[in-house]
């Protein structure tokens, strides 16, 4: 039988493994406002409402935690293009995180912005003011948006419906690691309570 400490390290890890793996469900009423606010938009447009794109939002929520302590300046003169994503920082990483295949994201666009506050009516009218963003707001081509929120910083995320844009799964399974941390979370538990 284990002793009590090593059982309680074992849950204290799980947990700690637990929280490593991105939540992609985030309730941030400031990301639901703007992505309701540009569907706004484009059905005055006549283009179709963006869809919620569960993984793109995963990835902006982890951008936007990569940006947290970045200058504002560091993308004031951000011009987000398809599929370039140089700038963006721990970008390969982020995507292997979210479980992402690369190749899903070619034609999806980043656009990264940061507002003091996150005021809604800056961010409403800078993503649907400038051109470097309408560019891509006014595009019929575009049918989800992921979208992730840190600090004064706000990553909003357009996605196709083809597989080079859709940012889908990843090749690799993506049920194996959260099934290998349940049974890791259980096995814990167990010893735990011996
Ligand atoms: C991608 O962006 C980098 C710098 O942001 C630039 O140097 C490069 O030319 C761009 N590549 C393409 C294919 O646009
Ligand atoms: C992405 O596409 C390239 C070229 O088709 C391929 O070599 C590569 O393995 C693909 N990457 C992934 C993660 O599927
Ligand atoms: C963009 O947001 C900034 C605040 O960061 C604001 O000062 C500026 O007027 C906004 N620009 C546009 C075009 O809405
Ligand atoms: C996007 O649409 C708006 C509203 O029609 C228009 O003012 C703006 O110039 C368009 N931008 C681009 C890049 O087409
Ligand atoms: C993508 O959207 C277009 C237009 O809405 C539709 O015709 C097409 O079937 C969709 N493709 C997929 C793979 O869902």
């Amino acid at each position: 039988m284990l002793s009590f400490n090593v059982g309680l390290y074992l849950l204290i890890a799980s947990l700690v493994v637990f929280h490593m793996i991105p939540s992609p469900v985030a309730c941030d009423d400031k990301e639901k406002d703007l992505l309701r606010d540009i569907n706004t938009y484009r059905k005055v447009l006549n283009l179709p409402v963006l869809d919620e794109n569960k993984k793109a939002s995963c990835l902006a929520e982890e951008i936007a935690d990569d940006l947290e302590h970045a200058h504002c300046e560091d993308f004031r003169d951000y011009y987000p293009t398809p599929g370039n994503n140089s700038k963006i920082p721990n970008f390969q990483k982020n995507i292997d995180k979210c479980n992402i295949n690369i190749n899903a994201t070619a034609e999806g666009v980043i656009m990264p912005l940061c507002v003091p506050k996150l005021s809604l009516d800056d961010l409403f009218s800078n993503y649907t003011k400038s051109n470097r963003f309408t560019k891509y707001l006014n595009s019929s081509k575009y049918k989800s948006a992921g979208v992730g929120s840190e600090d004064d910083w706000m990553v909003f995320i357009v996605s196709t419906n083809t597989s080079s844009g859709d940012f889908s799964f990843s090749s690799a399974s993506s049920l194996l690691p959260h099934f290998l941390m349940l049974a890791f979370f259980f096995t814990t538990l167990l010893l735990f309570f011996n």
